[in-house]
């Protein structure tokens, strides 16, 4: 397979804007995260976007997690609800401040946490709660925040993978006490490595301000607190005003490459495709499947016939509930997690980057179809649409 044939899960789109802005801030000397006006310019509008009054640009999704739980006071004895199937970081979040997670398991329609199952999960050493708008589907923001209402708990929404995304006419990030998003290579938008806390709390914003940037205190030089550099530089900022310019387009671009996965993939008998439940708006990050056993061979099986094909694909997360590190932490709490450890087994992402055509997206469904033993092979569904 030459290489040229092979289809990524993901490229990032970089092109002369952005070249444009990055060389612009460096022609300016927007070299660090001090000084500069493409930082400032950037939080404001990303801040903006989602629907917030305050935007704190740090050095990764991770980072911002990271700040999110120290600004909000949790640290040792605290124990943090949270997505069981997500990406490490939201669980590092609390670690790296001492703090415990628990899982919360998914649901089985859009794989995000079950809000059914939070509140038998409360305790008295409960403070906070982390959605992940897991692959760009919502969660049910109004539900989560009733039941964060009714135990004073804080909630931190992880938006790595959901920019632009909305529950019920509202951006995901606007929701909580802080939303955290990244700006990693293969995120909605980028800053190559990059993330940000968006918060309408004016204290919160002045505590990760401070946090982010090492906690000086007064005189300058004399600490109080343990802060972090945790800046993001003015280059990178000067990237992500860049993507925010074309982020409406970039969407489209998901949606439209969900909807054609759909259009071929809605008949194959043990696939379930993602979901758009009523009131969300998915933004599909990635286009990620389920492969249940009507479907006639494993998910891993899948994935080796894709990838011989030339098709990359990746698996979902693993559980928090199975991360050995977690495990042996103490405080750790065994709260089984039955859905997340099946999506773990079963949860597979397709190539999802912004440019693909009809054409590539229809050889990853013939793909699929060959390999479903369950008769959708022998139809001949995956034709292609005029337009
Ligand atoms: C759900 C989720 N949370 C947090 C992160 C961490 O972001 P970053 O890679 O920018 O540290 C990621 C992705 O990488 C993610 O997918």
């Amino acid at each position: 397979m030459s290489e040229q044939n092979r289809i990524p899960v993901h490229e990032p789109e970089i092109g002369d804007d952005e070249v444009a802005s990055v060389v612009a801030a460096l022609r300016r000397g927007e070299i660090s995260g001090s000084f500069g006006t493409a930082l400032p310019e950037f939080e404001q509008s990303f801040a903006a976007y989602v629907g917030c009054k305050h935007g704190i640009a740090v050095t990764s999704g991770t980072a911002a997690l990271h700040l999110a739980v120290q600004a909000a006071g949790i640290g040792a004895g605290d124990e943090v609800l949270m997505s069981a199937s997500t990406n490490i970081a939201t669980a590092l979040a609390a670690f790296n401040n001492n703090a415990v997670s628990l899982p919360v398991d998914s649901e089985e329609t859009t794989w995000n946490l079950d809000p059914d199952l939070i509140e038998s999960l409360v305790t008295r050493r409960t403070r906070a709660i982390i959605p992940v708008h897991l692959f760009g589907h919502p969660c049910e923001m109004d539900r989560i925040m009733d039941i964060a209402g009714r135990h004073n708990l804080t909630i931190i929404e992880d938006c790595a993978e959901s920019h632009g995304a909305s529950w019920k006419g509202r951006m995901t990030g606007s929701f909580g006490d802080m939303g955290c998003f990244s700006f990693y290579a293969n995120k909605v938008i980028t800053t190559g490595e990059g993330g940000m806390v968006v918060t309408n709390n004016e204290k919160l914003a002045a505590t990760l301000r401070s946090l982010r940037n090492m906690a000086f205190g007064k005189p300058r030089f004399f600490h109080e607190v343990a802060g972090h550099n945790f800046r993001m530089t003015g280059f990178q900022a000067a990237m992500g005003l860049a993507q925010l310019g074309k982020i409406d387009r970039i969407l489209a671009d998901k949606r439209r490459i969900a909807h054609t996965y759909n259009r071929f993939l809605e008949d194959v008998p043990g696939l379930q495709l993602p979901a758009e439940l009523p009131g969300a708006v998915n933004v599909y990050w990635m286009y990620a499947v389920v492969v249940r056993p009507e479907f006639g061979i494993s998910r891993d099986e899948l994935a080796g016939h894709l990838s011989a094909r030339g098709i990359e694909s990746r698996t979902f997360f693993c559980p928090l509930n199975q991360q050995p590190f977690l495990r042996d932490q103490a405080g750790f709490r065994e709260v089984p997690c039955p859905v997340a450890d099946s999506l773990w087994e079963t949860g597979l992402y397709l190539p999802s980057a912004n440019h693909l055509d009809e054409p590539t997206i229809a050889r990853v469904c013939e793909a699929i179809r060959d390999m479903s033993t369950s008769g959708a092979k022998g139809k001949a569904a995956v034709t292609h649409s005029a337009g």
